[in-house]
């Protein structure tokens, strides 16, 4: 078990608070996930699949299927400290609350201890976190998702520090009350601490709202602790491109929720000869090493996955991560006992039970899955995981890219000028909203570094925060930086850019410019590829439609900086003066143009 006793205290005092009948101490191991399991197929919440070994079908209550970004709060000391991008209330007020909605919370049910480290056990770059839950869906997901149990205790010992995080789905089991399959409240509450590095989330059992390790520490609690320390927590994906008989190089990409990384991190090249492995899909932490250069690791263990979409033609790689060994939540379930969604094959089947446990044909007006669906699937079994990606010290990362969804306006690739202008680039992401968060999906919205619902502080400090490593570091071995856009659309609302694995030659492209053998053109938003260097051998595009997605409008150009402009003014004094410093220059550039 554990000698922490702060961890004990406070397990303690959690349990005298939300007054579990029985505490039980994860171990991580196999007969107790198999317990686990065996009590929800009891219990009708998991649906065992014939076709995939060891893996379950759940659906959640149809409130419950999405982050809830207006019910989380950074709950700095000062208000300033939490900023304008996030919603905050007075620490001592929200214990308050928090105090009164978690008392009793877990009558009737077992309190789970899942002791859990983000990133590989004992890397200089992880850290340890402790979930407390009330849900053994989050146990079973934690366990796929991060490192969990006794091992992470060992390494915890008397007096490691770790980040405290309390769950419960807010559905105590008290006068009698009988438990349903998906347990929730209609209250909703995901808090963060970040002076005392403590989360707690109230009322929800789905992925970022309830799986603590994930948006909650890994990014909010972790990128409070990086600008503390130096190093950068980010919703960035991270993989290994290879050429052909060339040099492996690593690159890291942000774009906001549902917008590719999942599909980036392990996509098939359409060209021959170039091989992609996968480090992580979701978030990389990372610190300096003795190079100079920045070393990222993947915090998680698995992959948290957006279901629709994603097929054997799309994404071949999640797919076959997810063979067994997996979780399905809010996708359809088949006759055969397989599971099914939007996009997984083109021929629809027949017959379905859709996410609602309704039964579903082809004509059926609704889709058979929540388009939030998601599979939870080991890293561990993507047939293209890097060699490195649990090696301690990270991997060097050569080059960030940043993107969105963007019908209009966004080139396919283009390259930062300098460090300061691909800061910029970063804090001037904007995205067409997805169904990964409740809300107006389709909405575009400026969602800086694809962190906006991620940031654990005022944004205007994590912009500092970036500009600050440009000045402090070699800035021949930062990150070349990049932004992309494979969502332009045409006239009749079609995307112009095939994506997926031809997405190859844009990562082609920059890993050229950072070997320094990629052509490109100076234009007023940044160096873009010469339109004739660039590999679309074997792809049905004209030049002329190659020149469109590379094509950047002045007056249009212009307009976006003056709406970036009017954006910036929310961050107040807060904002560098390096930023506005690029709005100018880039004004210049266009006005040259
Ligand atoms: P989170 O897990 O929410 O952070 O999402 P993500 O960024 O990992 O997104 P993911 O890769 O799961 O992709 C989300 C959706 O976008 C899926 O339905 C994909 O099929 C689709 N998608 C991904 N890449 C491309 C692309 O290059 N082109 C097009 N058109 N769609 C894409
Ligand atoms: C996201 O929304 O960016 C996700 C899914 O990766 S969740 O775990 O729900 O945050
Ligand atoms: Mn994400």
């Amino acid at each position: 078990m554990t000698n922490n006793q702060k961890l004990k205290d406070w397990v303690g005092q959690m349990a005298e608070l939300c007054q579990p009948d029985s505490v039980h101490w994860c171990d991580g191991s196999e007969e107790e996930n198999k317990k686990l399991i065996d009590e929800c197929v009891s219990s009708g919440q998991f649906v065992p699949l014939k076709k995939r070994e060891n893996s379950y079908w759940v659906v959640s209550d149809p409130s419950d299927v999405a982050r809830v970004e207006d019910k989380t709060f950074i709950c700095s000391e000062k208000k300033e400290d939490a900023g304008p991008t996030n919603n905050w209330m007075d620490p001592k007020e929200m214990k308050g609350i928090l105090n009164g909605i978690f008392k009793g919370c877990m009558k009737g049910r077992t309190m789970y201890v899942i002791p859990f480290s983000m990133g590989p056990l004992g890397s200089n770059i992880a850290h340890i976190g402790v979930e407390l839950t009330d849900s053994p869906y989050v146990v079973i997901n934690m366990r796929i998702m991060t490192r969990i149990g006794q091992k992470v205790l060992d390494v915890l010992g008397e007096k490691g520090e770790f980040v405290p995080a309390i769950h419960s789905v807010g559905y105590p089991l008290t006068d009698g009350k009988k438990d349903i399959p998906w347990p929730c409240s209609t209250t909703k509450y995901i808090v963060h601490f970040p002076e005392e590095k403590a989360i707690w989330s109230y009322g929800s059992g789905y992925g970022g709202n309830a799986l603590l390790g994930k948006k909650c520490f890994a990014l909010r609690i972790a990128s409070v602790l990086a600008r503390e320390q130096g190093w950068l927590a980010e919703h960035m994906l991270i993989l290994g491109v290879t050429p052909p008989g060339g040099e492996k190089k690593y690159i890291a990409a942000a774009f906001p929720s549902a917008c590719g990384k999942t599909n980036l991190a392990m996509l098939t090249p359409s060209i021959p000869g170039w091989k992609v492995e996968t480090v992580g899909d979701d978030i990389a932490w990372m610190k300096f090493g003795d190079d100079g250069m920045l070393h990222a690791i993947n915090p998680e263990y698995g992959f948290f996955g957006v279901a629709p979409g994603t097929s054997m033609k799309t994404n071949a790689n999640a797919m076959l991560s997810a063979t067994k060994n997996s979780i399905f939540t809010n996708v359809a379930y088949t006759d055969d006992g397989d599971v099914w969604w939007e996009g997984m094959t083109d021929e629809k089947p027949a017959h379905l039970i859709d996410w609602h446990k309704k039964d579903w044909t082809p004509e059926s007006k609704e889709l058979s899955s929540h388009p939030n669906s998601r599979f939870t699937a080991p890293a561990s079994q993507c047939p293209v995981i890097d060699p490195a990606w649990e090696d301690p010290k990270g991997v060097p990362i050569s080059a960030f890219l940043f993107g969105g969804r963007r019908a209009s306006f966004v080139p396919l690739i283009t390259e930062a000028y300098d460090w300061n202008h691909g800061v910029y680039m970063g804090s001037s992401c904007s995205s067409e909203m997805t169904a990964a968060a409740a809300g107006t999906v389709g909405k575009l919205r400026h969602d800086p570094f694809a962190m906006l619902p991620f940031c654990g502080y005022h944004m205007g400090d994590y912009f500092n925060h970036w500009i600050s490593i440009g000045k402090k570091h070699d800035n021949s071995k930062l990150p070349k930086i990049f932004y992309v856009n494979w969502f332009r659309k045409d006239e009749n609302g079609k995307f112009m850019w095939p994506g997926y694995g031809d997405n190859i030659r844009a990562i082609k492209w920059a890993i050229e410019r950072v070997m320094g053998t990629g052509k490109a053109v100076d234009a007023p938003i940044g160096r873009l590829p010469e339109v004739d260097s660039f590999d679309v051998s074997g792809l049905d595009i004209t030049k002329d439609q190659l020149k469109q997605l590379f094509t950047v409008g002045k007056e249009q150009g212009i307009a976006e900086l003056e709406e970036m402009r009017e954006y910036y003014k929310i961050f107040g004094e807060k904002l560098p003066a390096e930023l506005s410093a690029e709005i100018n220059k880039a004004e210049e550039r266009y006005k040259k143009s």
